[in-house]
């Protein structure tokens, strides 16, 4: 087997999911502000370590993203960021995309930039440690868009960026979202969100990339956070589920993104998706629905740093539970 379908499969083992904690320096910065703390290099690494250290992570979490900076720092003791959490036993992972831009040509659509130089970018990230890469494309839903256009443009940056992983040997997580953004219902989120797999499924294979050393991270289908309905975990999971179905048979598997929901309510999603049955593993890979109680909590405090590990292991033991359902529902 292929080093990334062995690291892929990793990703998705039984009972895990893959921490994001790559907010790029001016979301983090952001994040941080509103938080109350300063928003310094210093700051970002110490939140990174506190969320990185948290005792027992490993039990939930199989691999955790980080942005370039990230990469580039290391622990309190002197131990790079990568080697740090192999020795705790997860994974680092590297976010490569440098963000979604407006898109020339497409007025309200975005495209995200990053494949210049890109191969050699990989290769720094591999000689740093990086098991794994993520790259994100948004699509936004409006009445008249995401045009074909926007949805194919992303579509091949994202296989772009797959090829080149996969040839540097580091698993790419290939992240189409479609937006919460939005008055949109669940059934049009679904029609969205099944246009752009189809896209992005016929430009991986258009490039030979392999779908059993990717692990994809797709939006929930669920409606906009304007709608004026929420609907209940069962619905978001029957409409994500028949969207997924069109995905290919031997692919790793799916790790969810939260998307501005809840912490709690991106649970029970992800527990009630598990009552389905699926070819591949069905988990997380959330972020704010992970870490936002935990930078509370912390709030920059030294003297806090147990209680942001607490909050962060409550959200891990929660959603690790919630996938460990489909082994309880689905014996082998
Ligand atoms: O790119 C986005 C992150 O990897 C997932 O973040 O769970 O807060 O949507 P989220």
């Amino acid at each position: 087997m292929s080093t990334c379908r062995q690291v892929a499969a990793r990703m998705v083992a039984p009972g895990k999911g893959v921490l994001a904690a790559d907010e790029s320096i001016g979301t983090m910065s952001a994040r941080l502000t509103t938080a109350g703390v300063e928003p310094t290099p210093e700051n970002r690494r110490a939140y990174r370590e506190m969320l990185a250290a948290t005792p027992g992570l490993a039990d939930g979490v199989s691999g955790i993203i980080f942005c370039d900076e990230t990469l580039h720092q290391r622990f309190a003791d002197g131990r790079p960021f990568a080697d740090a959490v192999r020795a705790l036993g997860i994974l680092p992972g590297i976010k490569v995309d440098a963000g979604a831009k407006a898109c020339p040509g497409l007025p309200g659509e975005k495209i995200t930039e990053g494949l210049d130089g890109l191969v050699e970018r990989l290769a720094g990230y591999a000689e740093l440690g990086a098991a794994f890469a993520k790259w994100r494309a948004v699509i936004t839903i409006t009445d008249e868009l995401p045009t074909a256009a926007g949805i194919r443009a992303n579509a091949h940056a994202l296989a772009r960026y797959a090829a080149a992983c996969q040839e540097a040997g580091i698993v790419p997580i290939v992240e189409p979202e479609v937006l919460m953004d939005g008055t949109h219902s669940l059934r049009r989120c679904a029609e969205v969100t099944a246009r752009v797999h189809a896209a992005v499924v016929a430009e991986l294979a258009a490039l030979s990339v392999d779908p059993a050393g990717i692990v994809l991270k797709p939006n929930m289908v669920i409606e906009g956070a304007d709608h004026p309905e929420r609907s209940a975990p069962e619905q978001v999971a029957e409409a994500t589920v028949d969207v997924l179905s069109a995905l290919p048979t031997d692919l790793a598997g799916v790790a969810f993104l939260s998307g501005g929901q809840p912490p709690e309510r991106a649970t029970a999603n992800l527990a009630a998706m598990q009552v389905h049955r699926t070819p591949w593993p069905v988990t997380f890979s959330f972020g704010r629905a992970l870490v936002d109680p935990a930078l509370a909590a912390w709030a920059g405090d030294p003297a806090r740093v147990a209680d942001g590990q607490a909050a962060l292991a409550e959200r891990v033991a929660a959603n690790a539970a919630a996938v460990r359902r489909r082994a309880e529902l689905q014996p082998a």
